[in-house]
């Protein structure tokens, strides 16, 4: 029997935060979610840390209403979710009464499948969201944020993998944020995972480099389950590679892909409009759209570079632009070869530029990366230089457990709080979560609602 293979739309989410930075509200994407829910996909990724932040910040919608109102037009498709691990949606470490109540709430309003990752692949702060989904009924996909590095060989990666099976994973998803794995590299590690544990394992990866495409099919060959495509129109470049080309190319070679052409075919005229709008107002510009091998030679991902040219812009520092891509890697090895995604791609970057900008490393640091030195991010995937270490902490001792184990439980508090403003627990996670926005949008919400019921009686 033919091989089948399933197919992860990002449309919702990755596609649309990679090419116009999650600026898609629900009322561009809601004609297709029928269509979307008919096609035949494993799953519609539709929420994740910068969907939750976007909604509140830029495009005043409630997140939870949001997945809510997927949920109801999208009765047969798993919704999917991306979670930071201890991080939830954030750039730190939370209490776990957040982390679980956070989980227990996404599931109750419609989440399926949560993927979860910690940017250093320090298991333990897995642990608790992962129990947590499983408990609450969703999919639990243990994640491996994939890099390379001198400490990052397949063997680490083989054993993660079955720590996370020990803990309830029951997918595996190989998170290629950068879009740096080549095909051999897919090859031997889906081969590797599949040799090592009897699990689903999904392939997350971006075109930015150009490998996306062949790096899916030798995943495929070696026995990989799920990829994560965009439909075509929002594919490319930063985004991932197009779900109807993988689909054609893996049904050509034989594979069985059940997504209906008819429905990804409609899908694809919707948002080729939707995409030209974005293009037209300069929201999605054409470098996005391109290949880009820089980040295969200085290994510092795309999004990554962006960020480095806006500092520098701000700083009136363009001129320093070589000096801190070279520093970024060098910062990377000292800081113990983190993976460069949400957070640590933001704290690696930010030290580069500093690095560089003071003419001495490591004279000024964020307190993230004091934290970092600190142990409240997890041990780090190779020790961090002792004497960089030094230098940021002074005689103040990291600690090696588990950093949440030290936060003290926030959810009553903030419960109390909030009483008489928050008319939920889930607005009282996204208060927990990103307390300045939750609290202007529930002013907003508040304020719009009084309009409205004036208006009304004018009209009667
Ligand atoms: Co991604």
């Amino acid at each position: 029997m033919a091989k089948k293979v399933q197919f992860v739309e990002t449309v919702l989410r990755d596609a649309n935060q990679s090419l116009i930075a999650t600026r898609l509200p629900y009322d561009k994407f809601e004609p297709m979610l029928e269509t979307i829910d008919k096609a035949g996909y494993y799953a519609a990724e539709c929420w994740g840390g910068a969907t939750f932040d976007v909604c509140l910040r830029y495009l005043h919608e409630d997140p939870w209403e949001r997945l809510r109102k997927i949920r109801a037009k999208m009765p047969n498709t798993k919704l999917q979710m991306l979670l930071r691990g201890q991080n939830v949606l954030g750039y730190s470490h939370y209490p776990d009464d957040f982390v679980k109540l956070f989980v227990t709430k996404a599931v109750e309003n419609g989440m399926d499948v949560i993927r979860i990752f910690d940017a250093l692949n320090d298991v333990k702060n897995l642990k608790v969201a992962m129990e947590a989904t499983n408990k609450a009924g969703a999919i639990a996909s243990g994640t491996i944020s994939y890099t390379t590095s001198p400490v990052h060989t397949q063997k680490k990666y083989v054993e993660m993998v079955k720590e996370l099976k020990e803990m309830g994973a029951k997918t595996i998803c190989i998170k290629d944020m950068a879009g740096i794995m080549g095909p051999k590299e897919a090859y031997d590690l889906v081969s590797a995972i599949k040799d090592a544990v009897d699990l689903p394992i999904d392939l997350h990866t971006h075109s930015t480099t150009g490998l996306a495409f062949m790096t899916y099919l030798k995943a495929v060959e070696a026995g990989v389950d799920i990829i994560d495509t965009a439909i075509s129109p929002f594919s490319g470049g930063t985004s991932q590679p197009a779900t109807e080309t993988m689909a054609y190319a893996l049904r050509q070679l034989g594979y069985e892909v059940d997504l209906d052409d008819a429905c990804t075919k409609k899908i694809a005229d919707y948002f080729k409009g939707v995409r030209d709008e974005y293009i037209k107002d300069g929201t999605l510009m054409p470098k996005s759209l391109t290949t880009d091998t820089q980040c295969l030679t200085y290994q510092v991902p795309g999004g990554m570079l962006s960020n480095l040219l806006s500092q520098l812009k701000q700083m009136n520092a363009l001129d320093r632009f070589d000096e801190a891509l070279l520093e970024t890697p060098k910062v990377r090895a000292d800081l113990g070869y983190p993976p460069l995604v949400t957070p640590t791609s933001q704290m690696v970057g930010v030290q580069a530029v500093r690095n560089v900008l003071d003419g001495e490393r490591y004279k000024t640091v964020s307190k993230e990366i004091k934290a970092y030195c600190r142990g409240e991010y997890g041990t780090t995937p190779a020790p961090i230089n002792p004497e960089i270490q030094k230098k940021i902490l002074g005689d103040e001792k990291p600690i090696t457990g588990r950093y949440a184990d030290t936060l003290e439980p926030v959810v009553d508090k903030t419960r109390k709080q909030l009483e008489g403003v928050a008319r939920s627990d889930e607005d009282v996670l996204s208060y927990i979560a990103f307390p300045n926005l939750a609290e202007k949008f529930f002013q907003e919400r508040k304020e719009k609602e009084e309009n409205t019921a004036t208006y009304s009686i004018v009209e009667a």
